[in-house]
């Protein structure tokens, strides 16, 4: 089964609306859980088998990455099998790591293990500006020194003290990944990192890390401890489902569900938005790890004022898509955006179609409208199209989605999953 995604033109999807959706799909694993995941298995030379593994194309970003650095890596349907193929090499190429910012991760692994790095230094995406001081700030800390030159860190490791404090200024998701799995094989050296993210992926790292005999405690709190070891060995691991691949069909199936049944969601990682859908009135069912949504006339939905955070708040890359749904409701909506605080590409768009929303600062102001019709529309990132796909389902009309593959970055099997809910689209380059 040929596996790779390359992602060379843009393609363009077109739907006719409004549609219906009917049906019963299974969330696949989590991007943002695989992704930290893979590039900590550079942490060892022995064989990990990943079971749960979305096939996606930042996934497969990642494993050619992981290849130039010397792993031989095999799919067997969800799973990868990744062995030592060749000797470490940590001079990473620039295309790789300059699409996909994730990969930037293999930054302290690969210093730690081969005492020096040079990879591309991660740029920023249409989500707003993403700079990395808080991963070279806190590396500096743990004995890693770097430079940026011609578009490249170069990283040497000159030793790391035997206790270690990090605070984060901010909860970043990427930069807790990047010190935990650094912080982990620096034998003898005890590592306290405080303002961490607490998000389900970190504390899938996490358990995943301690399954290879790592020694961490605290995760999932903001305050997490490592005692870094020696070595750490092969292991065999499942990861979790993908929360916002899960959030997505949710608000989908609120939007235009007759019955959609959503199986392998965790209830404890999607809590913030089943409050909000309280809030406005859907209805769903959340039993087993099985999420029911049964749609409802909009006219007896609820307008609220919502707020994007780290987790356990509600999560960024939720907001464009929730924002379809509350450009729906009658009255007055508003979400701040509280992590990208420029995170709002997708109004325009949804305004083109018909919605009611505009910016001030990191607020978006929405009035309800009745109905969106179709229109041309460009997409910039990949939360921002499955926002503008769903808009497109229960629009009036014909719709054009350009510059469209961002979505195979983050929802695998996407056109499967739409036909088992009965939902028609076309996808063309
Ligand atoms: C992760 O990105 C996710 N990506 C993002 O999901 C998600 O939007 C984000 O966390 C927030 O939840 C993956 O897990 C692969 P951050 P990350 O570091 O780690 C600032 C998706 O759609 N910051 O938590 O890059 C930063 O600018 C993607 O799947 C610094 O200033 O996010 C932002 O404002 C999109 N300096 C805030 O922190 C730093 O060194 C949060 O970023 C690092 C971050």
């Amino acid at each position: 089964m040929e596996h790779r995604l390359e992602i060379e033109t843009m393609g363009k999807i077109k739907v006719f609306g409004p549609q219906r959706a009917n049906g019963e799909i299974t969330i696949s694993g989590s991007k943002n859980s695989a992704l930290p995941i893979l590039a900590a298995t550079l942490l060892t030379d022995e064989k990990i088998i990943l079971h749960n593994i979305p096939n996606l194309a930042d996934v497969n970003t990642m494993i050619e990455i992981l290849e130039n650095a010397g792993k031989k890596i095999t799919w067997d349907e969800s799973s990868l099998i990744i062995e030592r193929y060749s000797n470490m090499n940590s001079v990473l190429p620039y295309g790789p790591v300059r699409r996909m910012r994730a990969s930037f991760n293999v930054l302290g692994p690969l210093t730690i293990r081969n005492g020096y790095a040079k990879v591309a230094l991660p740029g920023g995406c249409s989500i707003g500006v993403r700079p990395v001081n808080f991963h070279l700030e806190g590396l500096k800390k743990l004995g890693i020194e770097s430079q940026i030159e011609h578009g490249f860190t170069h990283s040497k490791f000159i030793g790391a003290p035997e206790k270690v404090h990090i605070s984060l200024p901010f909860p970043s998701v990427g930069a807790t990944e990047h010190l935990i799995t650094t912080a982990v094989l620096l034998d003898g050296t005890e590592t306290i990192l405080t303002n961490c993210a607490q998000e389900p992926e970190i504390v899938d790292l996490c358990n995943f890390l301690i399954s290879m005999g790592a020694k961490i405690e605290g995760h999932g709190t903001s305050n997490i401890k490592i005692c870094g070891v020696k070595e750490l060995y092969g292991t065999e691991y499942t990861i979790i489902p993908d929360r916002i691949e899960a959030g997505t069909y949710a608000i989908l199936g609120a939007i235009m569900g007759e019955k959609v049944t959503l199986n392998n969601v965790i209830e404890e990682h999607i809590f913030s938005l089943l409050d909000i859908f309280e809030k406005i009135g859907i209805n769903y069912t959340m039993k087993n790890n099985i999420l029911t949504i049964e749609g409802i006339s909009k006219l007896e939905l609820s307008p609220v004022d919502i707020e994007t955070a780290t987790f356990p708040g509600f999560p960024t890359d939720l907001q464009p898509q929730l924002m379809v749904l509350l450009s729906l409701i009658p009255g007055r909506s508003s979400i701040t955006e509280n992590v990208f605080k420029t995170r709002f590409n997708h109004v325009d768009e949804l305004n083109r179609m018909g919605a009611k929303i505009f910016v001030e600062g990191n607020t978006a102001i929405i009035t309800g409208v009745t109905k969106l019709s179709g229109a041309p529309l460009e997409a910039t990132d990949l939360r921002a199209s499955a926002a503008l796909l769903i808009a497109s389902l229960i629009a009036d009309g014909e719709t054009i989605i350009n510059n469209v593959d961002h979505i195979f970055r983050g929802y695998e099997k996407l056109f499967e999953k739409l036909e088992k809910l009965g939902l028609e689209i076309e996808y063309y380059e």
